[in-house]
C-alpha cells in the first residue's frame, strides 16, 4: 500500500524544507509541494512536525555473551525499542569468543536477527583472533556483505587481540577495502589497576572509572591509529568518552589518517557521578570506557557540532540490575559492562543537543543517521530522504513533552539510565520501508520484516 506524508518540515543532513513525500513499494518515489495522493495510500499529516530520515545506530549489542552472562534483549525487543525511539537501522557487533570460528559466529548472530527483527540490520564483524582459518573466513564474511570489522584492544582473553593480530587485521582490512571499528583501551594497564584496587579493598562500582582512566583510553587510541596508519587502513574509534582520547584521534586524522570518531549519548548526558551513586546503584552506569568527569562534555559537544566527531551511537548493552549487575556486588571487575540506551538516543540527543542550542538541526540528522550510513556503506539507501531511498522515515513532534521511565520502555531490562529525565520531542510516527510501525508514539508493527543489509567494501 502506498504511503503519503503530507506537508512536513523535511530535515536532512544538508537541507530543511517543507514538502510532501510519496512512497511506493518500500521506497521514496516523490518529494515535492502539493503532490497527488496515490489511490489507497496511508496518509500521515506531518503539519507542524519534522520529517527525518530513519536514524541509524552504528553500535549496538543484542546477542552478547559477555562476562559470564548474556545481554538481555532479543531482536524482537531491541528492534521494537529502536523503532519507538526513531532508530530504523541497527548495526550490531558480532563478538565471537577467541575459541569460536568467525563464520560460525557470523551465522549465529545473523540467525538471532533474521525473521525476528522489526527493522533492518547489519553487522560489524568482530575480528577476535587471527590465523589462516580466521583470515579466509573473514574474507568470506566480507564477500557475504559485511564491510566493517571490529577489534577490541581491551577484554584480554575474551575478545581482545594482541598486536600481531591487530597488525594482520589492519592489513587484511586495507586489502579488502573494509573499515575497522575499534574499542580502544590499554588492556594490561586496566588489569594492573584492577588488581591493585581489589587488593586495597576498593571493590565498589565507583572504582570502575579510576581503574580505566582517560589516559588508558587515550593510549588505546594512539595504539590503534598507529597500527591503522601503517597500512593506511580506514578506522573508526567507537565509544569515545573523553577529550584526551578524542584529541589523539583527531591528531591522527590531521596527519592524514582515515580516522573517524564515535561518541555515545551516555557520555554527552551522564557522567561519572552516576557510577558513584550509593547502594550499588552506580553499577547501572558501569560500562567501558567508563562514564567520565563532566568537564569532558563541552569538548564532546563542540566537536560533535563541528563534525570532528562523526556519530552518536548507543553501544546498547543491557544487563538487569537485579540479577546481572549484582554479579559484581563484591568486586566491580565482575559487573557486566554495558548500559541500555537504544530506545532513548534520538530523543535525548534532540533534547540535550538541538533544544539546548548545542546542535544544529541538520547536524543532528547527520550525526545520528547520515554519517553512519555513509561510513558503513548504507547511503543513500539509508540516512537520506531522496527518491529511491528506503522509505524509513521519522515524523517527529518537537512539542511533545515526556519523562523517561523503565516502566514504559520497550527494552527488556529492569532499569533505564535516563530514569526521570525529561524529553522535549519524540518520534510520533515511524515507517520501515513504507510501512507504519510506530503511530502516536506507540509500537504498532506486526510483521518482522527486518532485512539483513548487504554492504559492499571500498565505498569510501
Ligand atoms: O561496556 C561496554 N561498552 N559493553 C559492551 C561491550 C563493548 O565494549 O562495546
Ligand atoms: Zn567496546
Ligand atoms: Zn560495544
Amino acid at each position: 500500500m502506498p504511503l503519503f506524508i503530507r506537508n512536513g518540515q523535511i530535515v536532512t543532513a544538508s537541507d530543511v524544507y517543507q514538502a510532501d513525500i510519496c512512497c511506493q513499494d518500500e521506497t521514496i518515489t516523490g518529494i515535492g509541494r502539493n503532490l497527488t495522493v496515490p489511490p489507497g495510500a496511508t496518509v500521515i499529516d506531518a503539519g507542524g512536525k519534522y520529517v527525518f530520515p530513519g536514524f541509524v545506530d552504528p553500535h549496538v549489542h543484542i546477542h552478547l555473551p559477555f562476562m559470564g552472562t548474556y545481554a538481555k534483549d532479543t531482536y524482537e525487543t531491541a528492534s521494537r525499542a529502536a523503532l519507538v525511539g526513531g532508530t530504523t537501522t541497527l548495526i550490531e557487533m558480532v563478538c565471537p569468543a577467541r575459541s569460536e570460528e568467525p563464520l560460525a559466529a557470523f551465522e549465529l548472530w545473523k540467525s538471532k536477527a533474521e525473521a525476528r527483527s522489526f527493522c533492518d540490520f547489519t553487522f560489524h564483524m568482530g575480528a577476535t583472533r587471527y590465523d589462516s582459518l580466521a583470515e579466509s573466513q573473514l574474507k568470506e564474511i566480507v564477500a557475504a556483505g559485511v564491510s566493517s570489522f571490529k577489534v577490541f584492544l581491551a577484554y584480554k582473553g575474551a575478545f581482545g587481540v594482541d598486536d600481531a593480530e591487530l597488525f594482520q587485521v589492519m592489513r587484511l582490512a586495507k586489502s579488502l577495502g573494509v573499515i575497522v571499528t575499534a574499542h580502544c583501551e590499554n588492556a594490561d594497564a586496566i588489569a594492573m589497576r584492577q588488581k591493585e584496587f581489589i587488593a586495597a579493598g576498593k571493590t565498589g562500582p565507583q572504582w570502575h572509572e579510576p581503574s580505566r582512566p582517560e589516559s588508558v583510553e587515550a593510549m588505546g587510541v594512539q595504539h590503534l591509529t598507529a597500527f591503522a596508519a601503517m597500512h593506511d587502513t580506514h578506522c573508526y574509534i567507537v565509544h569515545t568518552s573523553c577529550e584526551p582520547a578524542a584529541r589523539l584521534a583527531l591528531e591522527a586524522r590531521a596527519r592524514g589518517g582515515h580516522v573517524w570518531v564515535e561518541t555515545l549519548i551516555q557520555y554527552l548526558t551522564l557522567d561519572k557521578t552516576h557510577a558513584e551513586l550509593p547502594d550499588f546503584q552506580g553499577s547501572k552506569f558501569v560500562m567501558s570506557p567508563p562514564m567520565r568527569d563532566k568537564r569532558n562534555q563541552p569538548f564532546l559537544w563542540n566537536n560533535l557540532a563541528n563534525g570532528n566527531i562523526s556519530t552518536v551511537a548507543t553501544d546498547h548493552a543491557p544487563f538487569d540490575f537485579k540479577s546481572q549487575k549484582e554479579m559484581g556486588r563484591e568486586d566491580f571487575t565482575k559487573i557486566p559492562n554495558g548500559i541500555p540506551s537504544l530506545e532513548d538516543r534520538v530523543n535525548m540527543l534532540f533534547t540535550a543537543g538541538v533544544n539546548s542550542g548545542k546542535l544544529d538541526l541538520r547536524r543532528f540528522v547527520d550525526c545520528a543517521s547520515t554519517q553512519a550510513a555513509r561510513l558503513f556503506g548504507l547511503y543513500p539507501r539509508k540516512g537520506a530522504i531522496q527518491t529511491g531511498s528506503d522509505a524509513d522515515l521519522v515524523i517527529f513532534n518537537p512539542k511533545y513533552r515526556g519523562v523517561i521511565s523503565a516502566k514504559t520502555q520497550q527494552m527488556a531490562v529492569d532499569y533505564n539510565p535516563f530514569e526521570g529525565m525529561s524529553i522535549e520531542g519524540r518520534a510520533e510516527a515511524v515507517t520501515v520501508r513504507g510501512q507504519v510501525v510506530v503511530s502516536d508514539g506507540k509500537f504498532v508493527g506486526r510483521e518482522k520484516r527486518g532485512r539483513f543489509l548487504k554492504r559492499d567494501p571500498n565505498h569510501f
